[in-house]
C-alpha cells in the first residue's frame, strides 16, 4: 500500500505535497514523510502517524523548495515509528527515494550491500532498494537514469518509486511494476506531479499519464517525460489521458465523514452506473464490453470470480444474480486463495474480477494466472484506467465516483448493478428469462436510486438502535439467499471502523452453532424481505428471541410479523427480491456508520487498514 506523492515545477513544493498527502491517506496512515530540495541541500522531516502529525513537525521551522517528495505508509518491513518512515536517504545522502510496494528480496541484497560497507537504519525493504541503485551507479559511474533499471532488474516485488539525486537536481525518476504510478502534466510542462493516483492534482492539471508495469520514466523541467522499458531500455511513447475526475468529487461536501457522503451518494452513484445502458423501455440492456463478447457469454461453461473483501462479497450476490437470469453456473473465489493452487480453468471459463480499486495484487495476481491458462478475462473495476481494468480483455465500470472512505460502500452496490446488468444482458441474449419478468427486472433497477433515498430515511431511527447497541462486544448478522452475502458484509462493516467482532451467517446455519453464542448482550441483525423465505426467517428468529438475542430486523416498508418479535425494526422499500441487497445494505451500512462514531472511532481511516491493498 502507501500513497506517494512528488512536485518538481516553479511553485513551493511543501503545500502541494501536504494536500496531496491528505488525499492520498487512504491508502495507509501510520506514518509520513516528505523530502524538500532547495540550494542543494535537501530537508527531510518524516514521524509515525498521520499526516497532520507531520505538519506539526514541520510547523516549527521554515520550508523551502520547489521538488518535494512526500510519502504516507502502510507498514509492511519494519514497524511504524519515524525511522522506518519514507523518504529514505542512500548512504551518500545523494539519492532520496519514495516506494509504494514491497522489495520480496530485500534480505539477500541487504546481505550483499552491507558486505560492501552499506549502513542501514531503517528495518525497511526500500532502505535497500535505495542504496542498491546507489551502488549501481557508483560502482559503474554512470546516471541515475542509467542504474535504476540495472538495480530494479535484480528486484523480485511490486514497486512505485520515485527516485531524486542531489547531483542531479534538474530532474525525479520514477518506476513502477504493480503499484500504481501516475504523472500530472502541467501547463507548458513547467511543472509535473507524480501520485499513486490523481486526486492528489487534480485541481493543477487533468493531464496525467498513467505508467505501465515495467516501465521507467524521466521527469524534467521544462523537457518533459521520457518513458523506457525497464527490462531492455525500449523508448514507449508517452500517452497523456485527460482525466474526467473534479475536485468536489474528492472532498467531503459538508459530511462530517467520506463514508456517510458515500453513503449518501449511492442513489447518483446507481444512476451513474446504469445511466445509458438500462433501456427497460425499449427492453435492452447496452455494454459494450459485453456487447463487443456477447458469444463468449452466452456459451460460457462457468463464470468464475475473483475478488476480496467487501468485492468479494459482492461476487457472492453476482453468484445468485447470474445463476438465476443467465442460468451460468458460477464460482466465487478469495483471489488470495485461487492463485495459489492449481485451479481448473478452462477455455470457455470466463474469469471477473471486482475491484473498486482495480490495483488489489492478489485479485491482480489471481487474473494473470487466469490469463496463463487462456481465460477470457473481465474486469468490473471503479477506478478508471486501474491495473486490473488494463489486463482485462473487456470490463465495465461502476462509475460510483471516487470512493475515499477505507470502509467500501457505494463501491459495492455500484458493483452489484454492474453485475446484475451484465445478467440481464445475457439473459436477454440466451433466453434463459421469461419475458415478463426481464423486463419487471429492467424497469424495477430503475426504480432502485429512489428506494436508496427511502431507505436512506431510516437514518435517525438506525442512530438509535446504534445507541443502543454501541457497547456490544459481539454482533450477529442473518440472511438467506440474495441476502446471505449482504450479512457477511454488514458483519464486515461493523468490524472493519467499529472494531466490535461481528460474523454473518446464512441464517438457516445459525441453528448449527452461531445459537450457542445468543444471549440477552448478543444483539442480532436479521435481514427478512418478503420473498427471501421470509416465513422461515421468522422462525429463525423466534428461535434467536427465545435465547434473549436482541433482534434488529430488516423489513420491508408495513411488515407485521416481524415487527411484533423484533426489538427493532429498519424498513426498506419492496422491490424485487434479486435487488433486495441494494436497499437492505444500506441499513446495515449506517448501522454501522453510527456506531463507529458513537465510539469515537476513526471512520475513514479504520486501524490497520487501507484503500488499496497493493500487496499480497
Ligand atoms: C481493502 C479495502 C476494502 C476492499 C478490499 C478490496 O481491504 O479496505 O474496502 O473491499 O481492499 O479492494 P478492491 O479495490 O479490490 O475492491
Amino acid at each position: 500500500m502507501c500513497g506517494i506523492i512528488g512536485y518538481i515545477g516553479m511553485q513551493e513544493a511543501y503545500p502541494i505535497v501536504i494536500k496531496g498527502l491528505k488525499r492520498l491517506e487512504y491508502r495507509g496512515y501510520d506514518s509520513a514523510g516528505i523530502a524538500l530540495y532547495d540550494n542543494d541541500d535537501i530537508q527531510l522531516y518524516k514521524t509515525k502517524g498521520k499526516v497532520a502529525e507531520l505538519e506539526n513537525l514541520v510547523s516549527e521551522t521554515t520550508v523551502s523548495g520547489s521538488i518535494g517528495l512526500g510519502h504516507t505508509r502502510w507498514a509492511t518491513h519494519g514497524v511504524p515509528n519515524d525511522v522506518n518512515s519514507h523518504p529514505h536517504f542512500s548512504n551518500s545522502g545523494d539519492l532520496v527515494i519514495i516506494h509504494n510496494g514491497i522489495i520480496e528480496n530485500y534480505a539477500p541484497l541487504k546481505e550483499e550491500l552491507t558486505k560492501r560497507g552499506y549502513v542501514f537504519h531503517s528495518d525497511t525493504d526500500t532502505e535497500v532498494l535505495v542504496n542498491l541503485i546507489e551502488d549501481v551507479k557508483k560502482s559503474n559511474n554512470i546516471s541515475l537514469f542509467e542504474a535504476l533499471p540495472i538495480a530494479l532488474n535484480q528486484c523480485v516485488g511490486a514497486y512505485a518509486i520515485a527516485v531524486f539525486d542531489r547531483t542531479n537536481p534538474e530532474e525525479v525518476i520514477v518506476a513502477k511494476l504493480g503499484s500504481p504510478l501516475a504523472i500530472g502534466v502541467g501547463a507548458y510542462e513547467k511543472e509535473f506531479f507524480i501520485a499513486s493516483d490523481a486526486s492528489p492534482f487534480i485541481e493543477y492539471t487533468n493531464n496525467a499519464i498513467y505508467l505501465e508495469d515495467g516501465e521507467l520514466a524521466s521527469i524534467k523541467l521544462g523537457q518533459g517525460v521520457e518513458i523506457v522499458k525497464i527490462t531492455d531500455g525500449q523508448n514507449v511513447d508517452p500517452y497523456v489521458q485527460k482525466l474526467q475526475l473534479n475536485l468536489e468529487q474528492i472532498e467531503k461536501g459538508g459530511f462530517d465523514h467520506f463514508m456517510l457522503k458515500e453513503i449518501y451518494e449511492q442513489p447518483n452513484a446507481i444512476l451513474d452506473t446504469y445511466r445509458g445502458r438500462l433501456l427497460p423501455d425499449e427492453g435492452i440492456v447496452k455494454m459494450a464490453g459485453v456487447d463487443d463478447h456477447i458469444e463468449r457469454f452466452t456459451k460460457a461453461k462457468r463464470i468464475i470470480i475473483v475478488a476480496c473483501g467487501t468485492s468479494w462479497h459482492a461476487g457472492l450476490v453476482a453468484e445468485y444474480i447470474f445463476e438465476e437470469f443467465a442460468r451460468i453456473p458460477v464460482e466465487v473465489e478469495y483471489a488470495s486463495e485461487f492463485r495459489y493452487r492449481n485451479p481448473i480453468i478452462d477455455k470457455d471459463d470466463i474469469v471477473i474480477a471486482i475491484s473498486q480499486s482495480g490495483e488489489t495484487a492478489d485479485t491482480m495476481a489471481a487474473l494473470k494466472l487466469a490469463k496463463e491458462k487462456g481465460a477470457f478475462l473481465f474486469g468490473v473495476c471503479n477506478v478508471v484506467g486501474s491495473s486490473i481494468s488494463r489486463i482485462t480483455d473487456a470490463g465495465a465500470y461502476t462509475h460510483a465516483g471516487p470512493e475515499i472512505g477505507v470502509a467500501s460502500t457505494k463501491a459495492f452496490t455500484t458493483q452489484i448493478v454492474v453485475l446484475s446488468l451484465i445478467a440481464l444482458r445475457i439473459a436477454k441474449e440466451k433466453g434463459s428469462m421469461g419475458h415478463k419478468d426481464y423486463h419487471y427486472l429492467l424497469h424495477e433497477m430503475e426504480q432502485i436510486p429512489s428506494k436508496v433515498k427511502i431507505a436512506l430515511e431510516e437514518n435517525d431511527k438506525i442512530k438509535e438502535i446504534a445507541q443502543a447497541y454501541k457497547d456490544a462486544a459481539n454482533f450477529l448478522y442473518l440472511g438467506r439467499g440474495f441476502n446471505f452475502p449482504v450479512a457477511l458484509e454488514g458483519a464486515l462493516k461493523l468490524k472493519e471502523i467499529s472494531y466490535i467482532h461481528a460474523e454473518g451467517y446464512p441464517a438457516a446455519e445459525m441453528k448449527h452453532g452461531p445459537i450457542a453464542l445468543v444471549d440477552e448482550q448478543m444483539p442480532v441483525v436479521v435481514i427478512a424481505t418478503r420473498k427471501g423465505h421470509y416465513e422461515k426467517v421468522v422462525s429463525n428468529i423466534q428461535e434467536l428471541k427465545s435465547r434473549k438475542g436482541k433482534i434488529i430486523g430488516i423489513v420491508p416498508k408495513g411488515d407485521v410479523q416481524v415487527k411484533q418479535i423484533a426489538d427493532h425494526v429498519i424498513e426498506i422499500p419492496e422491490t424485487l427480491e434479486p435487488f433486495t441487497p441494494l436497499l437492505s445494505t444500506i441499513s446495515l451500512q449506517l448501522l454501522s456508520y453510527h456506531i463507529a462514531v458513537l465510539l469515537e472511532k476513526n471512520v475513514d481511516q479504520p486501524r490497520n487498514l487501507a484503500k488499496s491493498v497493493t500487496v499480497e
